[in-house]
C-alpha cells in the first residue's frame, strides 16, 4: 500500500522495546517521528539511533515521540542499544519496533527489493496528532539522514499549521514566511497586520 501525504497513518500493533505497542494509541496527541533502519548492529544505523537519542530534547520541545524500526527482534534491539548508548555517547529511551515478520515495513513499503529484499531502507513518516502522514522521506541504506533537515521539516509544518503560512527554500525558524496565493490580499490584512513585501502579487514575504 502506497502511503500519501494527507491520509491517516495505518495503525497497528507490535512489540517493542518498551512493551507491546498498539501505534495509535501510543501516538495520542502528539506528532510521531517513525523511522526505519536496515539492520541492528551495523555502523550508519548506529550513528542514526544515537543521533536521534542525542536530541530527545529537541523532539520533546516540538511535542514529537521518535519510533524506530527494523526487522530485527526485540532482543536484538536490546543488546545493539547498550552499544549505541556506548558508542554514540547517549542514552536512547525511544521505543524500537520488532518486525521481524515485515508486517509493518510491508505495510508502509519500507522495504525496497532494489536495496534488499529482508531489510527496511530509511523511511521517514512525519505524523502529526490527527494520525495524518504530513512528510515522507527515503534514504537509500548507504547515507545516513541528516538530522537538522528532520527538525527543519518538522519545525516547518508546525509553523504553517500554526500560521497559515508556506516556507520559502532552506527555511530555518524565525525566517521570512511566504503568504500563500490561496490568501486574497484583503484576507492577508487581517491574518498578516505586520505586513509584506511583495515580490511579485504571487510572491508575497512576511515575518512572524
Ligand atoms: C549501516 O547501517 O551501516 C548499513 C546497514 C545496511 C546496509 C548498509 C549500511
Amino acid at each position: 500500500m502506497t502511503i500519501r501525504l494527507g491520509q491517516i497513518a495505518p495503525d497497528f500493533n507490535v512489540d517493542t522495546t518498551k512493551g507491546p505497542m498498539s501505534f495509535h494509541e501510543w501516538a495520542g496527541d502528539s506528532w510521531v517521528f517513525f523511522f526505519s533502519h536496515p539492520a541492528d548492529f551495523t555502523p550508519v544505523c548506529t550513528t542514526e539511533m544515537g543521533r536521534t537519542a542525542q536530541l530527545a530534547q529537541e523532539f520533546a520541545a516540538r511535542n514529537v515521540k521518535p519510533l524506530g524500526l527494523s526487522t530485527d527482534s526485540v532482543e536484538e534491539h536490546l543488546k545493539w542499544i547498550d552499544d549505541v548508548n556506548d558508542t554514540q555517547s547517549c542514552d536512547l529511551q525511544f521505543p524500537i519496533v520488532a518486525d521481524e515478520d515485515h508486517k509493518i515495513a510491508e505495510l508502509y513499503e519500507m522495504i525496497h527489493p532494489g536495496e534488499s529484499e529482508t531489510a527496511a531502507v530509511r523511511s521517514v513518516f512525519i505524523i502529526d496528532p490527527d494520525k495524518k502522514v504530513r512528510l515522507t522521506m527515503t534514504y537509500p541504506m548507504a547515507v545516513g539522514r541528516n538530522f537538522d533537515e528532520i527538525l527543519r521539516a518538522i519545525d516547518a509544518l508546525q509553523t504553517a499549521d500554526a500560521n497559515s503560512c508556506a516556507l520559502p527554500a532552506d527555511w530555518k525558524k524565525g525566517g521570512e514566511v511566504i503568504i500563500p496565493p490561496s490568501i486574497s490580499n484583503e484576507k492577508a490584512k487581517d491574518m498578516f497586520p505586520q505586513g509584506w513585501n511583495e515580490l511579485r502579487p504571487y510572491l508575497r514575504l512576511t515575518r512572524i
